[in-house]
C-alpha cells in the first residue's frame, strides 16, 4: 500500500501567500502543511509516499528530502506542465502496484483512515471516495449516494440548481491500481470531472465513507484563518501543533497574551502588547503596544509600536510600522512594508 499527495497546484487563492511559499508547506499553527497529511498516511500505515508536484516543487523538495525526518519514504513526482488531479495520477503510475491511498494536497481532517480502508476492503470496492456535509457544496465536488453508500453521482462544482445532497468531495481516496485503465496518459486528466463520472458510467464499484470528523480545506485565505481559529479553540488537535514556547515569567509590564495563543521561538514582546487569539512565527519582534487579535503572523516580522492587526494574515518578514492599522482580512506577501499610520 502506498500514499500518493496530489501538492502540484499553484494556490492561486492563497495568494499572495503563496509566491514564496507553495500552498502544501504553508504554515498551520507553525508546521509546514504536508506534515499534518504525512502523518495522517502513517496513521493508516503507509510509509511510501508519492508526492505529486509541479509548482515550485524544489522548495517542497529541500523541506522533506527522502522523508526519513518524518518516518516516511517519499518519492517525487514532479510535472513539467499540471496534468490536473488524474493526470498527476496517472504519471506516477509506474510506482503504483497496489492500493494507493490520494490526498488533495489541501485538506486537513482528522479521519480515521484505517477504518476507511478497513471498510474499502470487506466490500470490495475499486475505489473509495471519503465525504463530509457542507453548508454549501457550490466551491466542491458534490457527491450522491445510495442507502448502502455506493456513489450514484458525482458533480464538480455544482451550479445552485444541480445541488441535491450536503454530501462532498472531501479530496481523500482509496484506489485501486486498476481505476488507472480508465485513465488517459500523457494528457492533463481530472479525477473529479473525468475518472469518477466515467468510473460511474461503467458501473464499477465506487464506495463512500462519510466523515463524522473535523475537516478542511485550507486553500483560501478565509479558510486559513478558520483553521487556525479552529486548531486555537482545539476543535482541531495533533501532536504536529506545537505548544506556545513563550515563558510568561518574562513577560514585560502591562504584556497580555491569552491562553489560547500560540508563540514561537524568538519572539520578543516588548510592554503594553495585547495578543488574543492569534498564532505568531519565529522571531517576530512585537512593539510597545502593538495589538495582534485573532490573527495569523508567519516568521520574521516586525510589527511596530501600537500597531493593530485584526482578523488577518502576514507573510514573511514584513515590517508594520508604529499605529498602522490592518482591518479584518488583510493579507499581506511576504516582505511587505505597512509605512507608518497606514490604514489598510
Ligand atoms: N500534481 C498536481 N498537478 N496536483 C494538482 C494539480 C495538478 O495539475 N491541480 C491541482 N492539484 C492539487 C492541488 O495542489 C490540491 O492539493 C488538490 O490537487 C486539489 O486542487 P484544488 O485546486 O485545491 O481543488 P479544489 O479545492 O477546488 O477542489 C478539490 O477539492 C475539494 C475538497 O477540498 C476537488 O477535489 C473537489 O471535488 C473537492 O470537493
Ligand atoms: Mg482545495
Amino acid at each position: 500500500m502506498k500514499g500518493l499527495i496530489l501538492a502540484g497546484g499553484k494556490g492561486t487563492r492563497l495568494r499572495p501567500l503563496t509566491i514564496n511559499t507553495p500552498k502544501p508547506v504553508v504554515p498551520v499553527a507553525n508546521s509546514p502543511f504536508l506534515l499534518y497529511q504525512i502523518d495522517l498516511m502513517r496513521s493508516g500505515g503507509i510509509q511510501e509516499i508519492i508526492l505529486s508536484l509541479s509548482y515550485q516543487p524544489r522548495k517542497i523538495e529541500d523541506l522533506l528530502k527522502d522523508g526519513s525526518d518524518y518516518g516516511v519514504w517519499i518519492q517525487y513526482a514532479v510535472e513539467g506542465t499540471p496534468l490536473g488531479t488524474g493526470g498527476a495520477f496517472k504519471n506516477a503510475e509506474e510506482n503504483i502496484d497496489s492500493t494507493t491511498v490520494v490526498f488533495n494536497g489541501d485538506v486537513l481532517t482528522s479521519l480515521d483512515l484505517s477504518a476507511v480502508l478497513a471498510q474499502h476492503r470487506e466490500r470490495g470496492a475499486i475505489a473509495t471516495l471519503v465525504l463530509t456535509p457542507v453548508d454549501n457544496p457550490s466551491a466542491y465536488g458534490l457527491v450522491e449516494t445510495s442507502p448502502e453508500g455506493w456513489v450514484q453521482r458525482f458533480i464538480e462544482k455544482p451550479g445552485p440548481d444541480e445541488i441535491t445532497c450536503n454530501t462532498i468531495n472531501a479530496g481523500i481516496y482509496i484506489l485501486e491500481p486498476s481505476v488507472l485503465e480508465y485513465m488517459p496518459k500523457g494528457e492533463a486528466y481530472s479525477f473529479e470531472r473525468g475518472l469518477f463520472p466515467t468510473l460511474l458510467e461503467h458501473k464499477q464499484p465506487v464506495l463512500s465513507f462519510i466523515l463524522d470528523r473535523y475537516w478542511i480545506d485550507i486553500g483560501t485565505p478565509h479558510k486559513y484563518l478558520e483553521v487556525h481559529q479552529d486548531i486555537l479553540e482545539k476543535k482541531f488537535t495533533s501532536p504536529r501543533v506545537s505548544p506556545s514556547a513563550l515563558d510568561r515569567a518574562t513577560l514585560p509590564l502591562g504584556a497580555i497574551v491569552d491562553e489560547k495563543s500560540i508563540i514561537d521561538q524568538d519572539v520578543t514582546i516588548r510592554c503594553g502588547v495585547r495578543i488574543e487569539n492569534s498564532v505568531i512565527g519565529r522571531n517576530c519582534k512585537i512593539d510597545e503596544g502593538a495589538q495582534i487579535i485573532d490573527s495569523v503572523v508567519w516568521s520574521g516580522n516586525t510589527i511596530d509600536a501600537d500597531a493593530r492587526v485584526t482578523s488577518s494574515i502576514v507573510g514573511k518578514g514584513c515590517y508594520i510600522g508604529r499605529s498602522a492599522v490592518l482591518r479584518p482580512g488583510v493579507v499581506l506577501g511576504d516582505k511587505t512594508v505597512v509605512t507608518d499610520y497606514s490604514q489598510l
